[in-house]
């Protein structure tokens, strides 16, 4: 009673209530979520800092990096300006210094917008660096229009020079074809007076003349060779002159050119002797006024020198440009790099503190598991968790008394009142088993008692079965004793009549008489047979059997007895109608007992009838035993198959042929019951398992009963 009210305080301890009792499903869950929280709040930062730290290095190296391309590509273009610019001094036509200043021109604009990119990612470094990307193409770009404007004048300057080395050339030609047939002709007077002095006598009157005309001849041959000389080394000198670029070169040769010249004028004067002369003296004099330092060669080549020499100040000067900015440029991307060294240095740093600090909330997330761990499960749950442990083990082991001490509202102590429970519910349980064997003990006891007692009475029943039938093998002896002396007194009548008709030599009566003793002999032994049925033990198997030929062999019986002579016997006469399964031997029992019944209760009546009935009734088989004798009265019905129960007669009855029966049929798994036939009398109802003919045929190949 205690338990079931226990129990149902339980049950009615509703879910609300057993959410607000679960303290420790809410501690484990609060130190679960504190730590959860420590540790997604440590994962964020260090998601942040890291992320944030990563960008960093990543924009530092995208910006180093396009400042070190942009730096190398600044120093292509400046390359490319420095390699131009010579191009565009040296252009020897329009073509060439065209196309010099065109690339010179694509490149500064390239350059400016270079610079204007450099300045912006290097503002800091570069304070001025709009102006510097503004200015220095600017003057690059005048820088190249001033060399260009020289290089045109100088391509002009130039095609004079051409011009004038064209015209020295062709007066020196010129010159040279005059002088060359003079040579030729002075030669020819040359020889012409040495052939006239060699035939003159030296002291002849003539003699004197040819002489001075010889010497004459002479002195103008060695002029013109003089001259000859002279105007290949001016043209040669002058040619130079044309050929120098350097101004002290031209300063030098100026000199030497100006002796030349003027030794020109010596020459001029000399050939002015002969008339001849004329052309080659107005070839020399422009030769020398051409070649004069003061003349028109000169100025050319001064011109030129001075437009070189400023062409390459200017180139001086845009390279000095360009290496000021190089340097420029160099410096504030080193410092550039050096800030962005700093600053991975520092991102460094900052990582290196976002470390420490992710160790120190790791370490703190530790302390903080360990604590909370330590508080809810190493103080609260582990120590109430083993005493819970010891004593359901101590219970589980039988140490059903043993106590249970964890209290609580929580989880453990629900589990701990269950475990009380428990405990009490296997105490009771204890108890009533302890009870339960006891009375198994002693219901065993009874039982192998009454063993005893069922296999005894089993045994009595037996031998009360056996004396029974030898009760009614007694009953019966007088009748037998009847029934074989009859058929004795009736073989002795035949024989003797027999014996009679042999010596008659009447063989056909002989025969007949002994067929008729035969017949007898073979009722005897039909009646022998019944009464070795009558006696054998019983057998439990059952086997398919023809009921008919059973009810005539338990019917004779009776029809053998003197007083049954006077009762009709309705008897089945064909075999071969439905078999039934049972033992021949004990249904043969069985009908002998309800038909002796039946021969008994017709005592009394005027017309006395037995009649026997065999019939199918489905899987069934039905022997019906009637009689029109005194019938069971209702109270009698009820005892009928009591052992011992008889309303005959000390030495008529014993009352064991209904039980016996009874039990028989029993075994067959079959029924005997008895109604009331009509007009009076009894109907003993026999009913048993019809055969089937697969048993029959199994029985048949058995050899039968
Ligand atoms: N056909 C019947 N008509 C009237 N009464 C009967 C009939 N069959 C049985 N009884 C009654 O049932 C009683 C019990 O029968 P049961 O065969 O067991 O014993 P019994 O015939 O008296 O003696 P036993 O058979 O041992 O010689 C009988 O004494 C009788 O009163
Ligand atoms: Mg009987």
């Amino acid at each position: 009673m205690q338990d079931g009210g226990q129990d149902s305080r339980q049950d009615r301890v509703s879910p609300r209530r057993e959410r607000l009792h679960s303290f420790i499903g809410f501690r484990l869950i609060a130190a679960l979520a504190i730590i959860a929280t420590v540790g997604i709040g440590t994962a964020a930062l260090s998601v942040y800092v890291f992320s944030s730290y990563g960008e960093t290095v990543s924009d530092l190296v995208a910006i180093e990096s396009g400042r070190q391309a942009d730096i190398s590509r600044f120093a292509e273009v400046a390359t490319g300006i420095r390699a131009d610019m010579p191009r565009l001094v040296f252009a020897r036509s329009t073509e060439t210094r065209q196309e010099s200043r065109a690339r010179l021109e694509t490149a500064v604009a390239g350059l400016a917008d270079l610079l204007e990119r450099i300045g912006r990612t290097l503002s800091d470094e570069l304070p001025g660096s709009a102006d510097l990307a503004a200015d220095l193409p600017q003057a690059l770009a005048a820088d190249i229009a001033r060399i260009d404007a020289n290089v045109a004048r100088h391509l002009e300057i130039r095609q004079q020079v051409d011009a004038l080395v064209v015209r020295l050339n062709r007066l020196h030609d010129e010159a040279l074809r005059e002088i060359e047939p003079l040579i030729v002709d002075t030669d020819f007077n040359i020889r012409v007076a040495l052939d006239a002095l060699e035939g003159a006598a030296p002291a002849a009157e003539g003699a004197a003349p040819q002489t001075e005309l010889l010497e004459g001849e002479l002195s103008f041959a060695e002029t013109l060779w003089s001259a000859h000389a002279h105007v290949n080394l001016l043209i040669g000198k002058l040619l130079r002159v044309a050929q120098a670029q350097d101004r002290d070169v031209i300063e030098l040769l100026r000199q030497d050119v100006g002796e030349a010249v003027a030794g020109t004028g010596d020459m001029v004067s000399l050939l002015a002797q002969a008339a001849s002369t004329v052309t080659l003296r107005q070839a020399l004099a422009d030769i020398a006024r051409l070649g004069a330092p003061g003349g028109e060669l000169f100025d050319l080549k001064l011109s030129e020198a001075a437009l070189a020499g400023e062409s390459a100040v200017i180139v001086d000067e845009a390279g000095d440009k360009l290496d000021r900015l190089s340097r420029l440029v160099s410096g504030a991307v080193a410092s550039a790099g050096r800030r962005s060294v700093e600053a991975a240095a520092s991102a460094r740093d900052a990582l290196a503190r976002g470390t420490v600090l992710l160790l120190g909330l790791g370490g703190l997330l530790a302390v903080v598991a360990l604590v909370v761990g330590w508080l809810t499960v190493g103080r609260q749950f582990i120590p109430r968790l083993s005493s819970l442990l010891k004593s359901m083990r101590a219970i589980a082991e039988g140490e059903l008394d043993a106590p249970v001490n964890v209290t609580g509202r929580d989880e453990m102590g629900q589990l701990a009142d269950a475990l009380r429970t428990l405990q009490g519910r296997s105490q009771l349980a204890r108890r009533r088993r302890l009870e339960l064997v006891e009375i198994n003990e002693r219901l065993t006891h009874e039982i192998g008692e009454r063993r005893q007692v069922e296999a005894k009475l089993l045994e009595t029943q037996e031998e009360l079965v056996q004396a029974g039938k030898m009760a009614a093998l007694g009953q019966l002896s007088a009748g037998i004793a009847h029934e074989f002396n009859q058929p004795l007194a009736a073989m002795r009548s035949y024989l003797h009549n027999a014996r009679r008709y042999l010596d008659q030599a009447n063989t056909g009566k002989v025969r007949e008489k002994l067929e008729q003793v035969s017949d007898l002999v073979l009722r005897l032994a039909d009646t022998s047979n019944h009464l070795k049925t009558l006696a054998r033990r019983r057998t439990r198997e059952a086997a398919s059997c023809d009921p008919v030929p059973i009810v005539l062999r338990a019917a004779e019986l009776f029809r053998m007895q003197p007083g049954a002579a006077r009762i009709a016997f309705d008897l089945p006469q064909e075999a071969g109608g439905p078999m039934v399964r049972a033992d021949a031997n004990r249904l043969e029992q069985v009908l002998i007992n309800l038909i002796g019944n039946a021969v008994d209760a017709v005592e009394a009546s005027e017309a006395p009838r037995v009649a026997v009935a065999v019939r199918a009734a489905g899987d069934r088989v039905e022997i019906e035993v009637a009689d029109n004798g005194c019938g069971i009265a209702e109270d009698v019905l009820a005892k009928v198959f009591d052992p011992f129960f008889t309303t005959k007669g000390p030495g008529r009855g014993l009352g064991l042929g209904l039980s016996i029966s009874y039990n028989i049929v029993r075994d067959f798994d079959g029924s005997l019951r008895f109604a009331p036939a009509e007009g009076g009398g009894t109907r003993a109802i026999l009913e048993l398992h019809r055969a089937d003919e697969a048993q029959e045929a199994r029985d048949a190949a058995h050899g039968g009963i």
